[in-house]
Parts: structure tokens; sequence; C-alpha cells
């Protein structure tokens, strides 16, 4: 089984989920289909597929004008968010203790929080990845965690660039995920990798030891782009 996760971003509308869900719902698979998609979308239900979303507020209740809890979106039916999406890094300006105070709040409301990790060019071109990934993995996940949580791996010059890393920059950066989360007590936890994906590489990607699925951009805004992804592995 593998985690095939959507990340719809702004994108899409009700209808379009609608519309998506019932394809999603024809589909036969083993895989874990999850849904992140915009605030106004969620509350939907489905046997088949889990719902998400993209960010939450790193408070728990109160005058935050404009912010959504962890506790509201447990209410619309998410049972996932993204935290710490690079997007929200790069313009959001979120760090790693913004992201682990928001991943401790969805923990709180049973939410599973999608943390997620990975380095700019600028940090890939001085060498740092490995280091950005491993203290994006130290410093973004909560120290109390008892319960699932699952990372994501974003390179995050590949995003929507239709670049992807080499199959053995991959592993690498996944071995080092895997390593870590051993080291912080959190062996088995689930780790995605994002960015680029599509159906023409979704089952070379997950072949890769340590990759439990895949994190999708653009290919999940289609069911055309999307099916192919989910029915590529078992
Ligand atoms: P793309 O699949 O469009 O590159 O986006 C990846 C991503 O950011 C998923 O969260």
């Amino acid at each position: 089984m593998k985690f095939i996760a959507g990340n719809w971003k702004m994108n899409g509308s009700r209808s379009l989920l609608d519309d998506m869900v019932k394809d999603l719902e024809a589909v036969d698979t083993e895989n874990k289909i999850i849904l992140c998609v915009p605030f106004t979308m969620l509350g939907k239900t489905s046997d088949k597929i889990a719902f998400g979303a993209q960010d939450v507020s790193a408070q728990a209740k109160g005058a935050f004008t404009g912010e959504i809890s962890a506790g509201m979106l447990a209410d619309a039916n998410a049972k996932y968010v993204i935290i710490g999406h690079s997007e929200r890094r790069q313009y959001h300006g979120e760090t790693n203790n913004i992201v682990r105070n928001k991943a401790t709040q969805a923990l709180a409301n049973g939410l599973i929080p999608i943390i997620c990790v990975g380095e700019t060019m600028e940090e890939k071109q001085a060498g740092k990845t490995m280091a950005v990934i491993e203290s994006g993995v130290r410093e973004s996940v909560p120290s109390d965690v008892n319960t699932d949580i699952i990372i994501a791996y974003e390179p995050r010059w590949a995003i929507g660039a239709g670049l992807t890393p080499t199959d053995v920059e991959i592993a690498d950066a996944h071995a080092l995920i895997a390593k870590t989360l051993e080291d912080m007590g959190l062996a088995g936890t689930p780790v995605l990798y994002g960015a680029s994906v599509k159906g023409s590489n979704a089952a070379d990607i997950m072949s890769i030891p340590n990759v439990d699925g895949v994190l999708v951009g653009g290919a999940s805004l289609k069911s055309d782009d999307f099916i192919p992804i989910i029915t590529s592995v078992k």
C-alpha cells in the first residue's frame, strides 16, 4: 500500500471535487488516496478517499481573524493537513518552529499532519541539501508525537518545474529522513516524495527504498492525470 496524496493548492472548485471524488471512487486500488483541498471544499466524506487541508493555524482558537483551527478542520471531516509546504515557507515566512507549532495543534485535534521538508535551489547548490532536510525533520516534528504523522520530502527547486531529482538523490534524501525519524523514536513513519510526480514517473519513484507514496500537485487536478499515478503501483 502506498499513500497517493493530491495537493490542489489554490485550484479547483466544489463541483470539480464532486466529479473527482466520483472518478476516484471507481478506481480499484489498495492505495490510500488523500485529497488536500482548499478550505472551502472541505466537508465531504467518502468511504474511499480521505480529505485534508493545506494549512492550519498554530493557535487553538480565539481572536485570530482569518485563521482556521485544527479543531475546525476536524469538524469539516479533514483527516490530514499539509503543514510547512514550500509555498507556505516561501510566501508566508513559515519556519520550522512555526511548522512544529502547527503540527502540535493538528495532533491535539486528531489530524495527521503531512509535514513538508526540502531544500531550495540555493541550498542545493551550496551543498546543504542533507543538512536542510535533517534539520527540517528534527525541528518541524513535535517532540511528543505518539500517533501517526507523515513526512513529505519536496525538493523545492523541483516543484511545479517539471524537474525531478535523480533516483539516487531521492534515495539518499529518503534514507536520511527514515534514519532521522528512527533516531527520534518515530521509525516506520511514512515518507512521501513530492515534486513533478506524474503517471510516467510515479511507479519508478515509488520503487525507491523508503518512498512510501507521493504528494502530487498539478497532476492531481485532473482524473486523467491522477488516476494513472494511483494505479501505477499496487
Ligand atoms: P507539482 O506536482 O505540481 O510539482 O507540485 C508538487 C507539490 O508541491 C505537492 O505538494
